[in-house]
């Protein structure tokens, strides 16, 4: 507990362009847990390393993605955004926690096998205990809860195991931590292939509304969206396209699918995807427009990123001297 509010952590990579996906699906949707939680999101910078990264494009992409979440909305004095690398507790914690984790659990683990699979010229030690490094993450703010996607859920499995088999050594150290089922956010497909989720990884860009895609591209995008030849506008499972495209415009006008379907009854496919395009500009444009203004008040991120680093800092530095203590280094002289 922290401020008498249950502790709430997640991590995210600042690999790849954020979509309209993550936006309304996740992002969006976090905006009122700080009144309920003592919330850290954490841009987990030296996870990012575990594969190849061109260090500029990694720093400018850590800012973007730092900058972004202020933008959305979340209060930055409120929700402790700061980036892991600046916080060595996490590696500390990180080497103790892999001396309590076997081999075994690591190698069962499917996003390494994956991985390794992809990157097969490069499979190295850090891939390998990527885990242990999210473990730590969690379990160094006590976090009570972590909203995951169902990817990362085998992480936070381990993560529990570990922390409840340091327990059984040392005594009640580490909260057990729980995956966050909130209120889940609009789940949103890809444009081209509306039966596979709208990912920032995909390699078809047409798929996926980036959060700053201009306001041509929006519109191309979503004109250029699978549909069906059904010529029949209807919110059904067997027209995933059109169900995918009624879902995003819900999600950005607040309205209701039978609503929606009403408005685009007996209209052709065209209006519909145009209305939908626009709503996406409608709630886009104003996003990046608060991106772009942030970005030059370069003081005012600067001063967010240092004084969440001491925040964060601060609570990792209280676990990480009860973990160090309960194995026993040997206390500092001051
Ligand atoms: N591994 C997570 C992902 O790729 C990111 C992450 C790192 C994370 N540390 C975390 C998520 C701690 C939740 C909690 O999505």
């Amino acid at each position: 507990m922290i401020n008498d509010k249950k502790v709430l952590f997640s991590g995210m990579q600042a690999t790849g362009n954020l979509t309209l996906g993550n936006y309304l699906g996740a992002l969006k949707n976090w905006l009122t847990l700080s009144d309920e939680y003592e919330c850290f999101y954490s841009v987990v910078d030296m996870h990012s390393i575990t594969v190849r990264q061109d260090p500029a494009t990694l720093r400018k992409r850590a800012r973007a993605l730092l900058t972004l979440y202020i933008a959305a909305g979340l209060d930055p004095r409120k929700n402790c955004i700061y980036y892991q690398s600046h916080v060595s507790g996490h590696a500390e914690l990180s080497w103790i926690l892999s001396c309590f984790t076997y081999m075994g659990e690591l190698n069962r683990m499917t996003q390494f096998k994956d991985k390794a699979a992809k990157h097969a010229d490069n499979i190295n030690a850090g891939l390998f205990t990527y885990p242990v490094l999210m473990a730590a993450d969690i379990l160094l703010y006590q976090a009570d809860v972590v909203p995951v996607g169902i990817d990362q859920m085998q992480h936070l499995e381990l993560t529990r195991d570990i922390a409840i088999r340091f327990n059984n050594v040392y005594g009640d150290v580490f909260t057990i931590p729980e995956a966050y089922v909130g209120k889940v956010g609009a789940k949103i497909m890809s444009l081209q292939d509306p039966v596979k989720k709208m990912s920032k990884s995909d390699e078809n860009p047409n798929g996926s509304i980036y959060l700053m895609d201009d306001p041509d591209t929006i519109m191309r995008k979503c004109k250029r969206a699978v549909t069906d030849s059904e010529s029949c506008v209807a919110y059904r499972d067997e027209q995933p396209g059109l169900k995918n495209l009624i879902n995003i415009y819900c999600a950005c006008t607040e309205k209701t699918p039978d609503e929606a379907v009403k408005e685009f009854e007996g209209r052709g496919y065209g209006e519909l995807k145009a209305a939908v395009g626009e709503s996406v500009v409608s709630i886009l444009k104003p996003l990046q427009d608060e991106v772009k203004r942030l970005e030059k008040d370069k003081a005012y991120i600067d001063s967010i990123i240092k004084e969440n680093a001491q925040k964060a800092g601060y609570y990792a530095a209280k676990t990480l001297r009860k973990v160090q203590r309960k194995v026993g280094f040997p206390d500092r002289i001051r």
